[in-house]
C-alpha cells in the first residue's frame, strides 16, 4: 500500500495534492455543477453531509472516472450515536460501562451511514468533560479518562470492525483534538487553560485509546490551548499525535477552525491562518478554503515545505485505501431499504437505552410498579419522539421513535395509564395544563413524571448558566408531590442537573440521559421490572452549577474537607470572629460532597461488598497485584453490579488526585449469589506522566478500593518497592 501511495503521489500535481487536502459541504461551497467541476478538476478530497447512495455515487463516479487520477472522495458525516437508529447520547452510552454493546451500536450505525454513501463518522468524541454546564458533555463519556478511552476504543472498532476496507464499516475519527472539554466556565468553543501534567494525564489518555484501536483520522478542536489554537498546535499535533503516539492517519481540522484563528487573534489573515494549520500538522482543512487559496503561494515563498504537503497527502490517501476505495468506490443502492432501522438494531437500541439509566434514589422500593398500576403519566417529556433522541441526530426520524407514551399505553394498557403533559414542552412556563394533571393523578395511585431538557438544550453551542430544570417544570414536580401519591421521576436530559431543588420531591428517580429512539420500551422494561437497572453515571453530578467544575479526581489540598470540618452558613454565629469556621475546602452553602458521585447507580437489588484482600502488601517494579474482594447479591432479583477499582498515590513527586478508577467489571449475581471479583493491577497501572511527557512510577505508598462508587467501597493498601 505504502508503494502504491508513493506511485500516486510522484504523478500529482500541486494542486491536486492541494485539492486532496480540501473538504467542503456541497450545499455551502455551491452548486451542483460547481462541485462536480471542482471534483472532476481534483480540487476536493472530501465532502461532509452529502447523504444518499445515489447521489453519492454519482458524484463519486466523477471523481473515479472523470478526474485526472481517478482518486475516490471521503464523504463525512456527523454519525454521532447512531444514524437512523438512534442510540442513548454518548453520555449515556459511558453510563452502561458496556463496552460491548457500545462497539455494538457503533457497529449498527457504521451500516445504516455505509448505506446511504458515508464513509467516515465525525466520531467518537472523547473530549474528557467535567462541566455539566458545557452543552457538548452530552456528546463525551464524561470526566473520566479511563471511560473515555473505554468508549473511544468501543467506538473505534464498532465503526471500523475488523477491516476498514469492509464496504459495511467507516473510518472514524477521535475528537476534539485537544481540551475542548476544558472550556472556561463551561461556555462553548471558550479559552482552554490546561497544564501540560493535566493535558497528559487527563486529556489525553482517550486519544491515546483511539490511536492504539486504529483509529483512522483526528479532528483538531476549536479552543485555543495556553494561548495556541488546537488547530495550530504545532507541538500537539505533530509533535505528540503524529509522533510521540505514532498516528499515522490524517488529521482534518473542525467546521472553519483553521480559518478561525483570526478571530483568535493568532492568525493576521487567511494565508497566515493556512501557514498556521499545515505548519501544526493539519492535513485537511474542513469548509474553510485557506488552504485552497493559500498553500501555493505559501510554498513558493519558502514558509511551508513540499515535505509537508507530502506527509498529509499521503496519510490522506493512506485512509483511502484503507476504506478500499480505490477498489470499490460504489455503494450498493439497493443496501438502504433493508439496513436502516433494522429490528434487530432496535433491539440494540432498547438494550443499550436500558443499560445506559441510572437509577438514582428508590425510597422503599417504590420501582419496579406492578404491570396494571394505575399510573399517572406527566411531564412534557412523556410524547416527545423527536426531543427523546438528543443532540447530534441528523439522520434520525421521529416516526422510527417509540416515546414513553405509546410504550405504556401497549405494556401498561389505556385504561391504566393516564395522561396529562401539564407542559407542551420543557421550557414551557405556562401552568395551564396543570388542572389535567390533577385529574390524571386524582385517578392514579403512583405518578411517573418524565421531565428534562429538549434535544435542542444540549450539544454544540448549548451551554447553560444554571442546571435548573427548564420552564415551570419544578412547579410541576411540586404540584406532583403535593398530592399524596408516590412520584417517580424520570429524567431524559444530555448534561447532569436538575435534581438538587426536585430530588427530594420524588420517590424514586431514574435518570435516562436522552435515550434514542427506544426511549419508551426502554424505561417501560425498567418502571415495571421487566428489567433491572444497571448503570452507573460517568459524570459526577453537582447541587447546583456553582460547584463545577466538580470530579472525583480531584487532589487533596493543604486543607480537605470531611462532614467534622465543615459549617454550613446558617450554622455560623453572628458576629463569628474570623477562624472560626474550620478553614477547609469546602463552599458555606453545599460543603465540600457532590449531589450524586461518579460511579454511582441503585439496581432493585442489593449488592454487598466483603473481604478486600490483596495479593502481597508489598510489590516490587513489575509485578502483579492481585486484588480481590467478594460481591453479593443480598436482594430478591439477579442484578448486575459494575464492580470499580480504583488506587490513590499517597505522596508523589507531583500532588496525585485523591482516586484514580483504574478498572471495572460487570457482575451478575442471582439473588444470594456470591462472586469474588479478581483484578490484576501491573505496576505501570500505578504511574503518570510528568509534564515533559516521560511516563513515571514512584515508589510509595498506595490505596486501593473496591467500590461501588467513587464514595465508598472497601479499602486496602500496599507499598511499591
Ligand atoms: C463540530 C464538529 C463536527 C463538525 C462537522 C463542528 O461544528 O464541532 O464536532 O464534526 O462541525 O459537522
Amino acid at each position: 500500500m505504502e508503494k502504491k501511495i508513493q506511485e500516486l503521489v510522484s504523478k500529482m500535481t500541486l494542486e491536486e495534492k492541494i485539492g486532496q487536502m480540501c473538504q467542503v459541504d456541497p450545499g455551502v461551497f455551491g452548486s451542483e455543477e460547481e462541485v462536480k467541476e471542482a471534483v472532476r478538476n481534483g480540487q476536493l478530497g472530501s465532502l461532509l453531509n452529502l447523504i444518499g447512495a445515489e447521489k453519492v455515487n454519482a458524484i463519486q463516479k466523477v471523481a473515479v472516472e472523470e478526474s485526472r487520477l481517478g482518486i475516490p472522495l471521503m464523504i463525512g458525516r456527523d454519525v454521532i450515536h447512531g444514524y437512523r437508529t438512534i442510540f442513548p447520547i454518548p453520555l449515556g452510552m459511558a453510563a452502561s460501562w458496556n463496552e460491548e454493546l457500545v462497539k455494538e451500536a457503533a457497529a449498527i450505525a457504521a451500516k445504516e451511514a455505509a448505506s446511504e454513501g458515508i464513509n467516515w463518522t465525525f466520531a467518537p468524541m472523547i473530549d474528557v468533560s467535567r462541566d455539566p454546564r458545557w452543552g457538548r458533555i452530552a456528546e463525551s463519556g464524561g470526566e473520566d479518562p479511563l471511560i473515555n478511552a473505554m468508549v473511544a476504543r468501543a467506538m473505534v472498532q464498532g465503526f471500523q470492525g475488523e477491516d476498514l476496507s469492509d464496504p459495511m464499516t467507516i473510518a472514524a475519527c477521535a475528537k476534539h483534538y485537544i481540551g475542548y472539554g476544558a472550556a472556561e466556565g463551561g461556555r462553548d468553543y471558550n479559552t482552554t487553560i490546561i497544564p501540560d501534567i493535566y493535558l497528559y494525564n487527563v486529556y489525553l489518555p482517550s486519544f491515546r485509546a483511539a490511536v492504539d484501536a486504529g483509529v483512522a483520522t483526528v479532528m483538531t478542536a476549536f479552543n485555543d490551548i495556553n494561548g495556541i489554537p488546537a488547530s495550530g498546535h504545532q507541538r500537539n499535533v505533530r509533535g505528540i499525535l503524529k509522533q510521540d503516539l505514532g498516528f499515522d492517519g490524517f488529521v482534518v481540522s473542525d467546521w472553519a477552525s483553521i480559518q478561525e484563528m483570526m478571530a483568535h487573534g493568532y492568525a493576521a489573515d487567511e494565508k497566515h491562518a493556512a501557514q498556521l494549520g499545515l505548519s501544526a500538522g493539519v492535513d485537511m482543512e474542513m469548509a474553510s478554503r485557506t488552504y485552497a487559496n493559500h498553500l501555493q503561494e505559501l510554498l513558493e515563498e519558502g514558509k511551508i515545505t513540499m515535505e509537508w504537503i507530502d506527509d498529509a497527502v499521503k496519510r490522506i490517501l493512506r485512509v483511502k485505501f484503507r476504506l478500499g476505495l480505490f477498489d470499490h468506490p460504489y455503494v450498493d443502492e439497493s443496501l438502504a431499504d433493508s439496513v436502516l432501522v433494522h429490528p434487530q438494531h432496535l433491539t440494540v437500541a432498547r438494550k443499550l437505552a436500558e443499560e445506559s439509566m441510572v437509577l438514582l434514589k428508590n425510597n422503599n422500593d417504590l420501582l419496579p410498579l406492578k404491570k396494571g398500576t394505575k399510573v399517572a403519566l406527566i411531564g412534557p417529556m412523556v410524547d416527545q419522539p423527536y426531543e427523546q433522541l438528543g443532540t447530534w441526530i441528523f439522520d434520525g426520524n421521529e416516526n422510527d421513535s417509540k416515546s414513553v407514551l405509546e410504550a405504556f399505553y401497549e405494556y401498561n394498557g389505556e385504561s391504566n395509564t393516564f395522561f396529562a403533559e401539564g407542559l407542551k414542552y420543557t421550557r414551557d412556563k405556562s401552568t395551564k395544563g396543570f388542572a389535567e394533571v390533577e385529574k390524571a393523578i386524582a385517578k392514579s395511585d403512583v405518578v411517573v413524571a418524565v421531565v428534562g431538557e429538549e434535544a435542542i438544550l444540549s450539544g454544540e453551542a448549548k451551554s447553560l448558566a444554571e442546571l435548573d430544570f427548564v420552564g415551570a417544570q419544578n412547579q410541576l414536580l411540586q404540584l406532583a408531590a403535593s398530592k399524596g401519591k408516590p412520584v417517580v421521576m424520570v429524567v431524559m436530559s444530555g448534561r447532569p442537573g436538575g435534581l438538587y431543588k426536585t430530588q427530594h420531591l420524588a420517590g424514586a428517580i431514574l435518570y435516562a440521559w436522552h435515550p434514542g429512539t427506544m426511549a419508551g420500551p426502554a424505561l417501560v422494561n425498567l418502571i415495571f421490572g421487566e428489567s433491572v437497572p444497571s448503570g452507573k453515571l460517568p459524570v459526577t453530578f453537582p447541587k447546583g452549577e456553582g460547584q463545577a467544575p466538580i470530579y472525583y479526581a480531584h487532589k487533596m489540598s493543604g486543607r480537605p474537607a470531611d462532614s467534622s470540618s465543615w459549617t454550613h452558613i446558617d450554622d455560623i454565629p453572628v458576629k463569628a470572629v474570623q477562624h472560626s469556621l474550620g478553614n477547609t475546602n469546602h463552599t458555606l452553602d453545599y460543603g465540600f460532597t457532590p449531589l450524586y458521585p461518579f460511579g454511582y447507580g441503585l439496581s432493585y437489588t442489593t449488592f454487598e461488598y466483603s473481604d478486600i484482600s490483596l495479593s502481597s502488601d508489598k510489590i516490587k517494579m513489575g509485578d502483579v497485584l492481585k486484588v480481590f474482594a467478594t460481591i453479593t447479591n443480598t436482594g430478591k432479583v439477579q442484578g448486575t453490579e459494575i464492580v470499580q477499582l480504583y488506587t490513590r498515590d499517597l505522596v508523589g513527586s507531583y500532588t496525585r488526585p485523591v482516586k484514580e478508577l483504574k478498572d471495572f467489571r460487570r457482575v451478575t449475581l442471582k439473588p444470594g449469589e456470591s462472586k469474588t471479583v479478581t483484578f490484576e493491577l501491573k505496576t505501570d497501572e500505578l504511574g503518570f506522566y510528568l509534564p515533559d511527557g516521560n511516563y513515571v512510577v514512584e515508589p510509595g505508598e498506595f490505596h486501593v478500593w473496591i467500590a461501588p462508587n467513587a464514595a465508598e467501597g472497601l479499602q486496602s493498601e500496599f507499598w511499591l518497592e
